[in-house]
This record gives structure tokens, C-alpha cells and sequence, in this order.
């Protein structure tokens, strides 16, 4: 078996800020409930004709993380696009990313996981260069949710919460047999697919049925949110997961040096830090900036955390992530 590492990361995020007084203009929100609930200033969302979309933030956050690898697209073996709000229906991102780079016939698989997906798509990573199939696998997380948003105050429980952006990191074998990716854990709990889910544009909600029906009263092209109990299923499941990844490891809480927590929710966020006893400076959070990116949240923090010199060689980096599905998983890296 080899080794994975990371070995480059970048983000990008659109130059549009919407903060939570431009939403209170758009429905009946305000500054003071959304940042108490949930950490929120402000969000970014792509505005029509700035050239942004979802494969197109991948790509810039990819460019970066290439550079930053010391690699070029020609040296990429496999890309991993993890995203919910791709450009279309099909084909997915990850072809989309392959022509917008020019990257000729390598492998591209789309992961489909939510909040979970950049943390699936790291661990699809992983067991590919530690096999020594591949090399360098390009693993990106992106989304504009921005489009397909209810921005009126029907949809405020849900609308004020998701920004857009993405984020990208390049996974690839290791020169040194020590430290890298240790291991990643993935799970997932399909009863609870309806908490949190968009139906349609789908085959079960298809575009004619969703055009026939009251468009007033049946909102299925809208994300739907239980939101206290996604809540609940979230702190659980974060605190779990990030001590099954521990325990597999030998390893303790007081062994972290930085968390990089999915940005669900500051509230969330929080409760592991208090739960598990750590200080700030080993618990990195960037909500309050772009809101909740789904599957572009943790390579966009953990980018930020990392261009900040929060984390450095031989830092223990825990990243976990839980989501709609539900889905949740962590992964523990030895930077
Ligand atoms: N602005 C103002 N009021 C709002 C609002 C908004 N944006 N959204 C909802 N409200 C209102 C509700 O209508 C409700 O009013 P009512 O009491 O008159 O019926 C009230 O605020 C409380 O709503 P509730 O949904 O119970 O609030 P909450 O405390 O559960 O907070 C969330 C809502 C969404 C912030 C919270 O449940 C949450 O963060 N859940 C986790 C979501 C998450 O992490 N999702 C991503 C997972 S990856």
C-alpha cells in the first residue's frame, strides 16, 4: 500500500456579497435571527453574467490547488466532483471540469453525497492512490445554490442558510511512507432522505408533472429542511464519527490540532468544540462568511485555515462532515 497525502488546496468563492439585510429586502428574515441561529453575516452568490457556474467555480479553485501542488491538469489521474446543484441534470461536473481544463481521457466521477460529498470524494481518493492505481486525483466540491434557491419568505428557513462557492484539493501519493490521509469513514442512513431534499427537476418529479400541478401549493423544485431534527442528527453524528476516525487511529480528542467542520451551522460547530473541550485556535470555522457551502465548505475552509498557517506539518487535521441523506463521514490526516 502507499501513502496519499494532500498535496495542494484552493477555493473560490464569487465576488458577490449578499448579507443578511440585502435577504431581509427579499423576504420577512433579519440580521439579528439568522446570525443567533445560526453565525451567519453574510454569503456569496453568483450574479447572472458574472461567468460563474458550478463547474466553472470548480475549475478556478482547482487551478489554484494544481498550482499550489507543483502539478498542471497533464498530470491528473482521476477527477472527483462532488457537488448537489451541478450545471445540468446530466452529464456531471466532473466532464464539465475535464473540458473547461482540457484534460483529455482520464476517469471523472461524479459524487453525489451533499454536505458529506467532499469527505466521500477524499475517501474515493484515498483508496485509489493508496492501491497505487493513481497518482494525483483532482477532488473538487462546488455549488451555486444561489439558483435554485425560494427567496421569498416561504423558503427563509432554508434560503438564508446557503451560499456559493468552491473549493478544490489535489490527493496525491506520498515520497514518505509517514503520516498523509490515515483513514476515512463513511456513513450514510437512507431512511432520513426526506429531512432534507430537493424532488424535483427528477424522474420522480419530472418537469411536466412539476408545471402541471398548483405551482403555489406543491414546491417540490424547492430544497425542503427539517431543521431541528437535522440539527440533532447533526451534533450526534459529528461527535461520533470524529471518534470512530480517533479510535481507529489510536488516537484521542486531546490528539487534535485542527477541526475542520462541515459549516452547517456555527450552533453545530460550537457544540462539538464545547463536547470535545477544544480551544478556538484547534477548531476552524468560516460560516459567518459564505453561510452553509454544502459539498465546497470543508476544502474552503480548510484552505483558508491553511493559507492562515493554521495548520502545519505533522498537525493532526481531523475533517468531518454530515449532511442530507443523511450522510456523514470524517477523515484524519496527519498534515
Ligand atoms: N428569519 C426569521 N424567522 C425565521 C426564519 C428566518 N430566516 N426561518 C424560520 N423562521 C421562523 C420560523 O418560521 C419559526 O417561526 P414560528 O415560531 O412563528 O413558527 C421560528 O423562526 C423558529 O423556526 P425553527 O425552524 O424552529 O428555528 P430553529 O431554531 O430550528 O432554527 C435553523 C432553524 C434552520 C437555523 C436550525 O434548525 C438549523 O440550523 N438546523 C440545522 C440545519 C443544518 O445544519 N442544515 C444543513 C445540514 S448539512
Amino acid at each position: 500500500m502507499f501513502t496519499s497525502k494532500i498535496s495542494g488546496l484552493g477555493h473560490y468563492v464569487p465576488e458577490n456579497v449578499v448579507t443578511n439585510d440585502d435577504l431581509s429586502k427579499l423576504m420577512d428574515t433579519n440580521d439579528a435571527w439568522i446570525q443567533e441561529r445560526t453565525g451567519i453575516k453574510e454569503r456569496r452568490h453568483i450574479k447572472k453574467g458574472d461567468g460563474n457556474s458550478t463547474s466553472i467555480m470548480g475549475v478556478k479553485a482547482a487551478n489554484i490547488a494544481l498550482e499550489r501542488a507543483g502539478l498542471t491538469s497533464d498530470d491528473i489521474d482521476f477527477i472527483i466532483f462532488a457537488t448537489l446543484s451541478p450545471d445540468m441534470y446530466f452529464p456531471g461536473g466532473g466532464v464539465q471540469v475535464q473540458d473547461l481544463m482540457g484534460m483529455g481521457t482520464v476517469p471523472a466521477l461524479d459524487v453525489r453525497n451533499q454536505c458529506s460529498g467532499f469527505v466521500y470524494a477524499i475517501s474515493v481518493a484515498d483508496q485509489f492512490v493508496k492501491t497505487g492505481m493513481y497518482k494525483h486525483v483532482l477532488v473538487i466540491g462546488s455549488e451555486n445554490h444561489s439558483g435554485g434557491l425560494d427567496m421569498t419568505t416561504r423558503g427563509r428557513g432554508v434560503s438564508v442558510i446557503f451560499g456559493d462557492g468552491a473549493g478544490a484539493a489535489v490527493v496525491s501519493r506520498s515520497d514518505s511512507d509517514e503520516g498523509g490521509i490515515l483513514s476515512t469513514h463513511l456513513h450514510s442512513e437512507g431512511k432520513h432522505k426526506d429531512e432534507l431534499a430537493l424532488q424535483g427537476p427528477s424522474t420522480g418529479k419530472w418537469v411536466p408533472e412539476i408545471i402541471a400541478e398548483n405551482p403555489q401549493d406543491d414546491i417540490p423544485y424547492y430544497p425542503y429542511m427539517n431543521g431541528q431534527f437535522v440539527f440533532k442528527n447533526a451534533v450526534v453524528r459529528f461527535s461520533e464519527v470524529i471518534m470512530e476516525g480517533l479510535q481507529a487511529n489510536g488516537l484521542s480528542v486531546s490528539d487534535i490540532d485542527m477541526l475542520i467542520p462541515h459549516q452547517a451551522n456555527l450552533r453545530i460547530s460550537q457544540f462539538i468544540q464545547k463536547k470535545f473541550q477544544l480551544s478556538d485556535d484547534r477548531v476552524f470555522n468560516n460560516i459567518q462568511k459564505y453561510g452553509n457551502t454544502t459539498a465546497a465548505s470543508i476544502p474552503i475552509a480548510l484552505t483558508e485555515a491553511w493559507e492562515a498557517g493554521k495548520i502545519k506539518k505533522g498537525d493532526l487535521v481531523v475533517l468531518a462532515a454530515f449532511g442530507s441523506g443523511f450522510t456523514w463521514g470524517s477523515a484524519i490526516i496527519r498534515w
